[in-house]
């Protein structure tokens, strides 16, 4: 068990510490977290594996929370075929990373005048792989497990707590784009 927890004491601690710059370098972050992501990936599908079993849904873990400089770090657990709704991220910084399984992005550019979103392109994210964010206020995206079978996890990075922001929906396919403002729920809290 000490070694399984170690590595999410590691991804923490590296989180924490990237994060405490007022414009934290998030490829830095990246590449740190990735790496052990990457060695310890076996380890780590282990410590998570009550996460994957659960079945109860879309769900968010949080690792760690820091007022001054405001940080969150969370864990969330991807259902099958789960697909977000196009969302923003209320103009915090933020880093995501693969932790089990894969995940696509879409990113999304949204016109302040009009509020129409335009794609800007698809990543596609393996265990230790992330895509990350520098606060711009009108980058949105849109995630989903690309797995019909097994639950995807994910580390998220915040320069803040996350708990209001905007999913956008377009009406048509040449619609124009409705925000709706969310709520996000916590599942509780994982120990590290
Ligand atoms: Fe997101």
């Amino acid at each position: 068990m000490g070694k399984y927890s170690n590595t999410l004491k590691t991804l923490r601690a590296i989180a924490l510490e990237h994060g405490a710059a007022e414009q934290p370098d998030l490829a830095l972050m990246a590449r740190e977290l990735g790496r052990v992501v990457h060695q310890s990936a076996s380890a780590l599908t282990d410590r998570l594996g009550s996460l994957r079993m659960r079945q109860r849904g879309f769900e968010r873990w949080v690792l760690a929370e820091r007022r001054k400089p405001a940080i969150s770090v969370l864990v969330m657990a991807w259902p099958p075929n789960h697909l977000t709704p196009v969302h923003d991220h209320a103009g915090l910084w933020g880093l995501e990373m693969t932790l089990h399984g894969a995940l696509e992005v879409q990113s999304y550019a949204r016109d302040p005048q009009s509020g129409d979103l335009r794609l800007q392109g698809r990543d596609w994210l393996g265990p230790g792989d992330g895509t990350w964010f520098e606060g711009e206020p009108h980058h949105a995206h849109r995630c989903r497990n690309l797995s019909r079978h097994d639950t995807a996890l994910t580390l998220h990075v915040y320069g803040g707590d996350l708990a209001q922001y905007f999913a956008y929906e377009q009406t048509g396919p040449a619609g124009s784009w409705i925000a709706r403002p969310q709520r996000s729920a916590l599942a509780g809290r994982l120990r590290h």
